[in-house]
Parts: C-alpha cells; structure tokens; sequence
C-alpha cells in the first residue's frame, strides 16, 4: 500500500526521524531566504545537503530549485553528489534588484548520490519552454504541475519514496502520486502547510494518509530494500 506523510515542522527537524538510505528521490525547492544573513542561508543550505545525502538511497536523485545567485554562493555543499544536468525555469515575473540584470529565470539541478542509473534516459534538451508558477492557492511560489510532472518524468518509478522537503502548496504532491509514488512533504508554516493537506483531494484512493505521525522510521524501514 502506498503511503502520504504530512509534517509541519522545520525540515532540519522533521529530517532527524528519517532514517538512512530510505528516499529515493528528494526534492528541494528552496526558500530563496531565510531569518538571518548570507551566511546562516549557506549554512542552512549545507546542512540540508548533507542531510538530503544521508537519507536518499544509492543512486538516488537530489533535484534542487533555487535562483542564479543562490545556487552560486551554495553550490561547493552539493559537491558529494554526482552532477546529471541544470536547467533554466522561466519565471512568470521578471524580479529587478538594483544594480544587477533583472531575474528572468530560476535554475533546475538534478544530482545523483553514488553511480547506481536510476535515471529514465531520454535525449531531450536541457531548455524547457514551460509555465513555471501558478501561485497556487495563495502560494505565492507555488509550481505548475506541469512543471513537477517533468520534472519527476526522469527519475520516476513506481513504489518509490518521495521526500519534499519544502513542500509548500504541495503540487509535487499531485506528481508523485500519479506515478504511482509514495510521499513525504515537510512544510514548516501552518498557512501552506493547510494549503498542501487540502490538496489531497487530487490523490486517487489506495493510499495511506499520515498527519505528522510519530512512527515515520517505522513506516519507511517498512519499505527499504
Ligand atoms: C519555494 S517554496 C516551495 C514551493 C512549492 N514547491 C510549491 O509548489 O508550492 C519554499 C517553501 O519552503 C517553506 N520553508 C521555508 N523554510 C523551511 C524549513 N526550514 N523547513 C520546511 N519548509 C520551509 C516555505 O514556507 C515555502 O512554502
């Protein structure tokens, strides 16, 4: 039986009842800020990574969203992964800092833990021409499915364990699901968090449904193999 997990909780918390080596895709669109300075977000970033490195599975995939600039100052803390490819996603508004070109797209990385091909090779281009946001429900990143279907298409398979680690409105939800997949989302404000949970009314029937559940290594060391 597939399962569902909810948390609302902050992932380098709610990452600590994951045991190792039990995900076999994460997923990671960060938050382009957190409380604090350029350093606590790289630290913030490289824990994560090292967190995400210890959980997912041999040959696993770490799929990460994050802009231009962010993805530059963090990406040394990614360097035990194996590289596969980076994509542009276009954003459906231009951002204007001072002094710099205005943001017009966000970058896709697709890294693998370990040699093992879990990946669904297919020769197409690393230039999607794809509506990135919908601002789904109030979220003002929330993704288009059609974005989160392609981007799982590639290292999907059935009975494998999602973890969306910054779940917010929850449209890799949707994705998982309809390959068949299990899912975890993390999501640490209660208003996307609400937001997410709604969302479930998309899932088909046949899976297991969880709300923050106490016994999360119970339920994934069910399925390790
Ligand atoms: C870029 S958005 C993700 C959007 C999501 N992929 C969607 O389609 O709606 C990042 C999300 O991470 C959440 N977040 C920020 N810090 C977090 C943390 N430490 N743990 C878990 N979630 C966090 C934010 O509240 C936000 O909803």
């Amino acid at each position: 039986m597939n399962f569902i997990i909810f948390i609302n909780d902050d992932i380098l918390n709610a990452i600590r009842q994951i045991p190792d080596e039990t995900i076999d895709i994460v997923v990671a669109d960060y938050p382009f800020k957190i409380r604090g300075d350029k350093k606590d977000y790289v630290e913030f970033i490289r824990r994560t990574g090292d967190e995400f490195f210890r959980v997912l599975k041999d040959g696993g995939n770490l799929i990460i969203i994050n802009n231009p600039a962010n993805m530059f100052y963090t990406m040394e803390h990614f360097q035990q992964f194996l590289f596969r490819s980076m994509i542009p996603l276009k954003r459906k508004h231009r951002f204007c800092p001072n002094k710099m070109f205005c943001f017009r797209y966000n970058l896709l990385l697709y890294l693998c833990k370990g040699h093992k091909d879990n990946w669904n090779y297919v020769k197409e281009d690393d230039y999607w021409n794809i509506e990135y946001s919908t601002g789904y429900n109030g979220h003002p990143s929330g993704l288009s499915t059609k974005l989160t279907d392609r981007i799982l298409y590639y290292v999907r398979r059935k009975g494998y364990t999602v973890l969306d680690a910054f779940a917010g409105s929850g449209s890799f939800l949707l994705s998982s699901v309809k390959y068949g997949m299990n899912y975890i989302g993390v999501e640490i404000e209660q208003k996307y968090y609400e937001i997410l949970r709604n969302r479930i009314d998309g899932v088909p029937f046949g899976y297991i449904i969880y709300n923050n559940p106490q016994n999360i290594q119970k339920i994934l060391i069910g399925k390790k193999s």
